[in-house]
């Protein structure tokens, strides 16, 4: 077989390969409004359109560009199909909710697509099929039950034995009428809408802290700008305020692998699958720019958990390459969302006792339909408006007590991580590491993240996380230091890249002998 190195390429997906089109300014000054909405992603953004539409004044902003995170690195199935979710619910809850969530993505989706028809948004939209599919029995055992929830909750479906683009399989169960298009596309057209009509939008402009004043919140920035508003909502996936509700025990950070592949032979483009396996595969196309792409996806990991993050790529080389006629691919990337306890996201109130803090989180890399619909859930809640879906998603629910094994399972893994990255590595000479490698060391009798750039530099951190202390990971596919616990990601020289972590870490000077 043809040797190939996708790590030749940079991490960047498909979307976000030629960047967002508006031209948007960095917080210079103190400003006052009645929403500050922090984290540009799908959440965010769509949180701010309606909030705008309800006659509020908004000001969104986000630490980096916008979309630049999950939003911009995600799969982006629209569908209401989320992995076997509804036989979940059935099992851990009862019908009123499982119809409930199922309410809710279809209100998410239908809010997409009213958005695209209204404004005419070119983003490569397609309609399409979703199917969950089996590899073997006991996968198809699932996917039975899963289709016995459809029919309670009066969900059209089928169940098919012959699987489309010869993928090997037993059978899926196949839903119509989900869509798919360019995020980036859509989401930028957003920006660019809320542009014109007086939203604010800064980039570059990090929430730090937040301080209550009576009525009002104070969001004070990381170049110490302050944002005063009536109401707060945190869409940053994990959220970087939040500690009394206690989320860093309740929320799992999970990694995700992507390969975008062009193709050449005739493909039926009508679908979007995901397999039932624990390391699922999930596959779409796009045809981006007159250019047909095939999407596989998957092989995901906690974070900072993976033997090696390389191999997740490898897996769907093989994969891809075991049932198509593809090559190399033209793009590769990879990124992470948070599942919370009982794969229920978490959207509503921060707390039971902040009235005027929200937050929309945890949506198990299914935040395209979840991302859309939260916007509908805070807006109703900041306008005093009631809404059925308040209970389901509340973030103060008590999960739990529900799903105690699921909390002690996340939790007994995080302390296992603590103890596991207090280990001392074996020490290695500096000069063994070579260019464009890295890894976790023991250098002068401690734990540090080294890595030597291309050029032959070398950057040594200290290993530890800036959260809440435990020892960092080296991920090799994207030079990276991971947090195993709950999924703040470092630079190779030691700047936060994303999660809860607001910190850089500290650089480590290297020990002179004369
Ligand atoms: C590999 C992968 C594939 C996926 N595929 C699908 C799919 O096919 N279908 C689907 O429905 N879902 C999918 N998902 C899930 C979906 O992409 C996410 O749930 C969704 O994008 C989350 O959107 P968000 O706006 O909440 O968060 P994000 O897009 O992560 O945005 C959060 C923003 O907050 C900003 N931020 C963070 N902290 C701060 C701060 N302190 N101050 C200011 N800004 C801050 C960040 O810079 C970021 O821009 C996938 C996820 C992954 C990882
Ligand atoms: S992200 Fe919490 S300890 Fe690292």
């Amino acid at each position: 077989m043809e040797k190939l190195n996708i790590f030749d390429k940079k991490s960047l997906s498909l979307w976000l390969k030629d960047g967002i089109s508006s031209n948007i300014p960095k917080l210079e000054e103190d400003i006052i409004c009645d929403v500050c909405v922090v984290g540009a992603g799908i959440t965010g953004i769509t949180t701010a359109y309606r909030l705008n539409e309800s006659g509020l004044k908004v000001v969104l902003i986000d630490k980096q560009e916008p979309i630049n995170l999950a939003s911009g690195n995600t799969t982006a199935k629209f569908t209401f199909q989320h992995y076997l979710i509804y036989s979940e619910i059935l099992k851990n809850y009862d019908l009123d909710k499982a119809k409930l969530y199922y309410e809710a993505q279809l209100d998410g989706l239908n809010f997409v697509r009213l958005l695209i028809d209204k404004h005419n948004i070119s983003c490569d939209f397609k309609e399409t099929s979703s199917i969950i599919y089996a590899e073997n029995e006991k996968q198809f055992e699932k996917i039975l039950d899963e289709k016995s929830a459809y029919e309670q909750l009066n969900i059209p479906c089928e169940i098919i034995y012959d699987l489309p683009l010869n993928i090997e399989g037993i059978g899926g169960l196949k839903v119509d009428s989900q869509f798919e298009l360019n995020p980036v596309k859509y989401l930028d057209f957003l920006i660019s809408y809320l542009l014109k009509n007086d939203v604010s939008i800064f980039k570059n402009t990090e929430a730090k802290t937040i301080v209550s004043e009576g009525e009002a919140i104070k969001v004070v920035t990381g170049d110490q700008k302050v944002i005063k508003c009536k109401n707060l909502v945190i869409s940053t996936a994990y959220p970087f305020f939040g500690a009394n509700g206690f989320y860093y025990t309740r929320l799992e950070a999970l990694r995700s692998y992507l390969l975008a592949f062009v193709i050449k032979e005739p493909l039926d483009d009508n679908y979007m699958m995901i397999s039932t396996s624990d390391s699922p595969y999930s596959l779409r196309f796009s045809n981006t720019d007159g250019i047909k792409y095939l999407l596989v996806g998957g092989q995901g990991h906690k974070v900072g958990q993976a033997n090696s993050e390389i191999e997740s790529y490898n897996q769907l080389m093989n994969f891809a390459r075991t049932n198509f006629k593809v090559n190399y691919p033209a793009f590769r990337w990879s990124a992470q969302d948070y599942k919370s306890i009982d794969n229920i996201p978490y959207i509503g109130n921060l707390t039971s006792s902040d009235n005027n803090i929200f937050v929309a989180t945890g949506f198990n890399k299914w935040g395209m339909s979840n991302g859309s619909f939260s916007s509908m859930l805070i807006t109703d809640l900041i306008n005093g408006n009631k809404s059925k879906y308040e209970e389901l998603f509340n973030p103060s629910r008590g999960e739990v007590k529900d799903n105690m094994g699921s909390f002690i399972k996340a939790n007994f893994n995080v302390a296992k991580e603590l103890i596991k990255g207090k280990l001392l590595p074996d020490e290695i000479d500096l000069e063994d590491i070579k260019n464009d490698e890295g890894g976790i060391i023991k250098y002068d009798g401690k734990r540090v993240a080294a890595y030597r750039d291309a050029s032959g530099e070398l950057f040594l951190s200290d290993s530890t996380c800036t959260h809440l202390g435990c020892e960092l990971e080296y991920n090799n596919a994207e030079r990276s230091f991971d947090c195993p616990c709950h999924g703040s990601r470092f630079n190779y020289d030691g700047k936060v890249i994303e999660g809860v972590a607001n910190a850089d870490l500290k650089r480590i000077k290297m020990v002179t002998t004369t």
